[in-house]
């Protein structure tokens, strides 16, 4: 056990939907423990610049069910020097915050490392929609971007087989695959662009399009993630090496907001409640992952030097599954 008072809270990053989840779980775990609770606004940034104010139950109130996050959120260059790193961990003490949950992505990660270095005793939570954090099989926020993705490749499927053409729909995700996977398979999309597995694969897919239409196949779906990007020059190229028309969608940003679905409010919520327990317990450097069907913990720098790829298996099935 520690002699743990107040703790901060504080969202880091790229928002995901059921960051609220998790801000609302560590606040009432705190209070219900008989801590103090801080809420420090836009991420980093908020705690370089003091933007800190005090938290109470009625603070996280009407909140488990809205996207984004109400504390906001940056992506903070200040925190990747010592002297932004030393300040940050200074202003913790100055506001009496002896323990700090950082919840974002593995850049925020590097942070709460830093501030443990510094002597605050931090907690990571993963929150990307990336699904992009090598610990944990869960990032909060993934599930429902990826249903949000999933539901506008529906919609684009409806007018892309009414004009029989071809849409390339772009998903989010810079350096994962993870959202073009899964939609790749619950669209039943033809192809999916993954920058884990990219090898130039342009003239399969014109391929595959001219073999299918010689089957009567209509209308085409090609999932394409952010990372490889280029979807309308891909559309022109498509369109002109197959005759079929083509028209290129990029979600966008979309994916980041609306209301968490029911998994990911669940988890953020575990998820919020065990880093409270790590800061209890007197841990620091930790992050909150969930791994072969439990909520564990890891060290941050264990955490960061673990790789992860994309499922395999899953990729092969979008191949398997539209021959
Ligand atoms: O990390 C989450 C994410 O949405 C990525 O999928 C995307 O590449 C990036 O953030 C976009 O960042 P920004 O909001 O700064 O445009």
């Amino acid at each position: 056990m520690s002699d743990i008072k107040t703790i901060g809270v504080l969202t880091s990053g790229g928002d995901a939907p059921g960051m609220n989840a998790a801000i609302r779980a560590v606040v009432r775990a705190g209070i219900n423990d008989g801590l103090k609770v801080k809420g420090i606004h836009r991420g980093y940034m908020g705690l370089i610049e003091e933007e800190i104010t005090d938290l109470d139950t009625m603070s996280v109130s009407d909140i488990i069910h809205r996207g984004g996050t109400i504390l906001n959120t940056s992506r903070c260059k200040e925190m990747m020097t010592p002297e932004g790193q030393k300040l940050a961990a200074d202003n913790c003490r100055k506001a009496g915050i002896d323990g700090i949950v950082v919840i974002g992505g593995d850049g925020s990660f590097r942070g709460a490392q830093r501030l443990s270095e510094n002597g605050i005793n931090t907690i990571a939570v993963p929150g990307t929609i990336d699904l992009d954090i090598a610990c944990t099989e869960y990032t909060i926020g993934f599930d429902t971007a990826v249903n949000t993705a999933m539901e506008a490749i529906d919609k684009i499927r409806d007018t892309s087989a009414s004009h029989e053409r071809c849409s390339i729909i772009e998903v989010m995700g810079r350096t994962a695959g993870h959202i073009a996977l899964w939609c790749g398979i619950s669209n039943g999309s033809e192809y999916v662009m993954i920058p884990e597995r990219y090898d130039g694969e342009e003239d399969k897919i014109i391929e595959k399009i001219m073999k299918k239409r010689k089957i009567g196949k209509k209308h085409h779906i090609i999932v394409n993630a952010e990372g490889i990007g280029d979807s309308m020059g891909l559309a022109e190229r498509i369109e002109k090496a197959t005759g079929v028309e083509t028209r290129a969608t990029v979600i966008g940003h979309m994916q980041r907001g609306g209301n968490p679905t029911c998994h990911d409010r669940v988890y953020a919520s575990a998820m919020g409640a065990k880093a409270v327990d790590l800061l209890n317990e007197g841990k620091t450097n930790r992050v909150v992952a969930f791994k072969d069907g439990e909520f564990v913990d890891y060290d941050i720098d264990q955490a960061l030097n673990m790789t992860k790829d994309v499922d395999e298996h899953l990729y092969d099935l979008v191949r398997r599954l539209s021959r």
